[in-house]
């Protein structure tokens, strides 16, 4: 067994609240346990070019609080990179670290998971505000990203009150609907448009048809970015990043429920896309200690050898479960889950 001496850290995708968090768990335990930590720059870009510095003590001192990642993200994605693996070998071996800790989404940790099979030291921590990895019952930034969402869809519903205006809002989610599930049951939405349940512009219609026979003066739609409207043409994007992901705001899904509902039925809705609104700023109380939770654990497996794991919080335990097991397989809404939206309406 290796003595365990340098660990390299790395934040990869989109930022989430919480992640300085992790990094401020992970620099503590390790630099208590007189083990050097090296924040690697920019994601996966830094496991490549070595870009970085060490972190010291001082350099995480109340940085739990803190939005955004101090090491920088990117969508660096290392397969895709000629000879990107020997690069990432390459860097570990001149920076002389005996592990990675990466803390990242679906994208990052599918890379983590390779680079596992590949007989790399890897650790995963578990990160997205879209909170659809599995084996972990929640991640951290998904907290944050619904509370700005929940107030949104409060503010909004005065305005809609005032008005008789119908609103659409769309929240993030590519493949998953929590975001708009979590922020709008708690908001009050009359209708949540997911990813996971496509619906055809004729029931959205109908739903907001219905309500204005009834006298109810508007209808608070939540649609996550990635949901499928069925019977409308699709936008056409052709801008993907490095994983293969087309750019969902220039889909524009709720402009074009908003634009649908007009021609069709002469509703007239506002549109409010949240955006990076919903994963800027300061992470909640509940992520931040989610994050400094995950990033002790995976400083504890790091300083004892184990690798190969991702950290994920099981019931109120922080775990530890095979990183082979994660990689690509996404965390969805289930039926069961979603009814609840349809029956609070
Ligand atoms: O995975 C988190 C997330 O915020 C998704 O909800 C969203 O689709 C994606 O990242 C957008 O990321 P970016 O525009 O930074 O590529």
């Amino acid at each position: 067994m290796i003595i365990i001496r340098r660990i390299g850290i790395l934040t990869g995708g989109g930022d989430a609240p919480g992640l300085n968090a992790v990094i401020k768990g992970i620099v503590t335990v390790l630099t208590k346990a007189g083990i050097e930590v090296y924040g690697l720059k920019d994601g996966w870009k830094g496991a490549l070019d070595g870009q970085g510095k060490v972190l010291e003590l001082k350099d995480v001192e109340n940085i739990q609080g803190l939005g955004g990642t101090i090491l920088g993200s990117s969508r660096t994605n290392i397969p895709k990179i000629e000879n990107g693996f020997t690069m990432v070998e390459e860097t570990m071996n001149r920076l002389n670290l005996d592990g990675l800790i990466a803390i990242g989404g679906d994208d990052t940790l599918g890379v983590a998971a390779e680079l596992n099979r590949r007989g790399f030291n890897v650790i995963g921590v578990p990160k997205t505000i879209d909170n659809d990895l599995p084996l972990t019952d929640y991640t951290f930034g998904y907290d944050t990203a619904i509370n700005i969402a929940t107030e949104a869809i409060d503010r909004l519903h005065t305005t809609s009150l005032s008005h008789s205006k119908s609103m659409v809002v769309e929240v993030m989610g590519r493949t998953a609907g929590w975001i708009a599930m979590g922020a709008g049951l708690a908001g009050g939405a009359d209708m949540i448009l997911v990813p996971e349940f496509p619906k055809s512009i004729d029931e959205i219609c109908d739903v907001v048809k219905k309500r204005r026979e009834s006298g109810k003066p508007y209808t608070m739609i939540v649609v996550s970015e990635g949901f499928q409207l069925l019977g409308v043409e699709e936008t056409k994007v052709d801008e993907v990043d490095a994983f293969g992901h087309i750019k969902l705001d220039d889909r524009k899904i709720a402009e074009r429920i908003a634009e649908e509902l007009k021609k069709r039925i002469g509703e007239s809705c506002r549109t409010t896309v949240l955006g990076f609104i919903q994963r800027g700023g300061a992470p909640s109380a509940y992520d931040r200690n989610l994050g400094l939770k995950f990033g002790v654990k995976a400083a504890e497996l790091a300083r004892d050898n184990q690798f190969g794991y991702m950290v994920a919080l099981r019931g109120t335990e922080i775990e530890k479960v095979e990183l082979e097991n994660i990689s690509h397989k996404l965390k969805l809404v289930d039926e069961e889950y979603y009814k609840l939206a349809e029956d609070l309406l």
